[in-house]
């Protein structure tokens, strides 16, 4: 990525300072290929599903009602995830009733062990219509037969045209049998294992030529010693994989898979280091920036999914104040724009109904659902993205852990710029607290217009005072959208080719620019 400015403050005739923000007209060279249009996906953790999904007889409407509100902004098919740990270590019960049946041990978890899953799970399924959907099948525990019939109980169930992909295991890397010893050797043994697995399951299935996996499935390391994406030199990264031993089935895969947790959860976690920051989101996602270069070539050229992703991994009892609020919601923004920029193919954020990160909670049992603040980032991120099918994206770099801007092309001319302001604010600041900004956009812009992500309660909001352009989303079928505030997207100036805005901290903002 070119450091196309740096922040330097220009000095007004008024003498306020201001940030300028240079907007090329025409899409640069470095920018990303064409953004995906179902970019925006949704990733639920396996006993979630049945009920973000419901069954037959109870369809969870309110939950297919929020993912089509983000299709249809990009007029994308959404794409769904469903697995996990939980289903890793599960088991399919051909005679169960039951869609999921928890040991009494574990009922509670978020993420449960030793789980049964019966064929009414894939009831789940139909309450996504549109969707295609990405479907982890059990791996750790071995049991190839039980995998066998899961796999051949949901590639019926779920129909050739909805399955996107399935994905072998979850975090293999984290595996005993693939830890420790000879790196390069557990690799080796790692890819032989999966190629006589797949094998096996596109024969039952009867697959045909098709390549439908998704490969990998690494884990974001983030729960090691470092606390910080991609972990060190001794985790497996996807270049070495492909090296040693994976490379030859290269054919066999539709995409690859990896995770992606920007920090852990700890008593003494900052949300202004570790969310609020965009050297943090730079310097994680570079495993994974290698990673999609290394597969983009013309030999291979596989797309990379971040197929689970959350703000903090941790248990979700405590500290949800970091990861369910507007904090955490605009840490999403810069992760998902910087994803698309660097030529990822889609995240999936991950939901559950024990994690505060997620983009809603379903109704569970005689608990009303309700939406979550990373929704708004969904919300952010689309109307960002489009509808052309055609955007490309790039980041302008800022030099700056507090500020960070992407500009988005449409036919290779600017339509809009994102400017997220990261600094953490409590709300209760004075109306200086913002930054000033000179977008300097060029003489061939005649219009420009603003929409704004932000509450008066800063960063530590819940979704109550979050609204985006005056609008919230709420839990409901069929209503999901309501407009709270009277004001909408307004009118900004431009003179000279320059636009000045106010970001204020905890703030984003989409500048629509014709
Ligand atoms: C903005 O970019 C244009 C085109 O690259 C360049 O001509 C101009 O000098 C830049 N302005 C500033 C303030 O950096
Ligand atoms: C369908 O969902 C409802 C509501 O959660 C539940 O009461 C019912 O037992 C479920 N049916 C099946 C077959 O799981
Ligand atoms: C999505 O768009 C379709 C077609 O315009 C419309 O019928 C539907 O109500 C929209 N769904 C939501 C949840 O906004
Ligand atoms: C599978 O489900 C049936 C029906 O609930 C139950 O009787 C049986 O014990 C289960 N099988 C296993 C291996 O637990
Ligand atoms: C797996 O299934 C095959 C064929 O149905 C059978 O021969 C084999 O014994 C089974 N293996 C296990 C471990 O159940
Ligand atoms: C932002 O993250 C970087 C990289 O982790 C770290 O070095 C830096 O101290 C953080 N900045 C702030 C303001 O906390
Ligand atoms: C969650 O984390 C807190 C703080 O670290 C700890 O006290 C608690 O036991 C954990 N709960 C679970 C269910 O793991
Ligand atoms: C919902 O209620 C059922 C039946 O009492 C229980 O088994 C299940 O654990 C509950 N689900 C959650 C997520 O609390
Ligand atoms: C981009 O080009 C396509 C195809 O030529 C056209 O349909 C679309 O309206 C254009 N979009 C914009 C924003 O100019």
């Amino acid at each position: 990525m070119m450091n196309f400015i740096s922040v330097l403050y220009l000095v007004t005739a008024a003498g306020a300072s201001f940030i300028p923000i240079n907007v090329s007209h025409n899409v640069p060279h470095y920018a990303s290929a064409a953004v995906n249009p179902s970019f925006l996906g949704f990733a639920f953790e396996e006993t979630s599903f049945v009920y973000y999904g419901g069954n037959k007889t109870s369809p969870d409407i309110a939950s297919r009602n929020l993912v089509q509100v983000i299709a249809n902004k990009t007029q994308a098919r959404p794409l769904i995830r469903v697995g996990g740990t939980s289903l890793d270590h599960g088991t399919f019960n051909a005679s169960q009733k039951e869609a999921i049946t928890i040991p009494p041990s574990e009922v509670g978890s978020g993420i449960p062990k030793g789980i049964q899953i019966g064929p009414s799970f894939f009831e789940s399924f139909a309450n996504f219509p549109t969707a295609q959907f990405m479907l982890d099948i059990p791996w750790a525990e071995q049991n190839l037969n039980n995998s066998i019939a899961f796999s051949r109980a949901a590639y019926r169930a779920i129909g050739k045209d909805r399955l996107f992909a399935f994905e072998l295991g979850n975090e293999p890397n984290n595996y005993g049998r693939f830890k420790g010893g000879d790196k390069r050797e557990k690799m080796e043994s790692y890819a032989k294992e999966w190629a006589q697995w797949t094998d096996a399951i596109d024969d039952a299935v009867g697959v045909g030529s098709s390549s439908i996996w998704q490969g990998v499935v690494l884990s974001s390391e983030t729960g090691g010693r470092t606390h910080f994406p991609g972990g060190t030199s001794k985790d497996w990264k996807i270049p070495d994989l492909f090296e040693n031993g994976l490379e030859q089935y290269a054919d066999r895969m539709k995409s690859v898979a990896m995770h992606y947790y920007q920090t852990q959860e700890n008593p003494n976690t900052d949300i202004q280091a570790d969310l609020l920051n965009h050297t943090a989101v730079v310097k994680g996602s570079e495993f994974i920036r290698k990673a999609v270069k290394y597969l983009r070539n013309p030999k291979r050229n596989i797309p990379v999914y971040l197929a689970e992703v959350g703000n903090t991994l941790g248990n979700g009892t405590k500290y949800i104040q970091l990861e369910g609020s507007l904090g955490s919601a605009l840490w999403q923004i810069d992760f998902s724009l910087y994803a698309m920029s660097i030529g990822v193919t889609g995240v999936n954020i991950q939901c559950g109904t024990k994690f505060p990160f997620s983009l809603w909670r379903p109704n569970i049992n005689h608990t009303h659902g309700e939406v979550l603040p990373a929704f708004y980032s969904h919300i952010f991120s689309a109307e960002f993205m489009g509808s052309s099918g055609n955007t490309r994206v790039t980041n302008i770099d800022l030099d700056s852990p507090f500020l960070s801007s992407y500009a988005a092309y449409e036919n290779g001319s600017i339509a809009r710029v994102a400017i997220i302001n990261l600094r953490q604010s409590d709300g209760s600041l004075s109306e200086n607290d913002a930054v000033r900004v000179a977008l300097s956009v060029g003489d061939d812009v005649k219009t420009a217009e603003v929409k704004k992500l932000s509450s008066p309660n800063g960063a530590a909001a819940t979704a109550e005072t979050i609204s985006f352009d005056g609008t919230q989303w709420v839990y409901e079928d069929p209503r999901t959208e309501k407009k709270v505030k009277k004001y909408t997207k307004s009118s900004l100036s431009i003179n000279g080719g320059t636009v000045d805005l106010e970001v204020k901290s905890s703030e984003a903002v989409i500048v629509y620019l014709e």
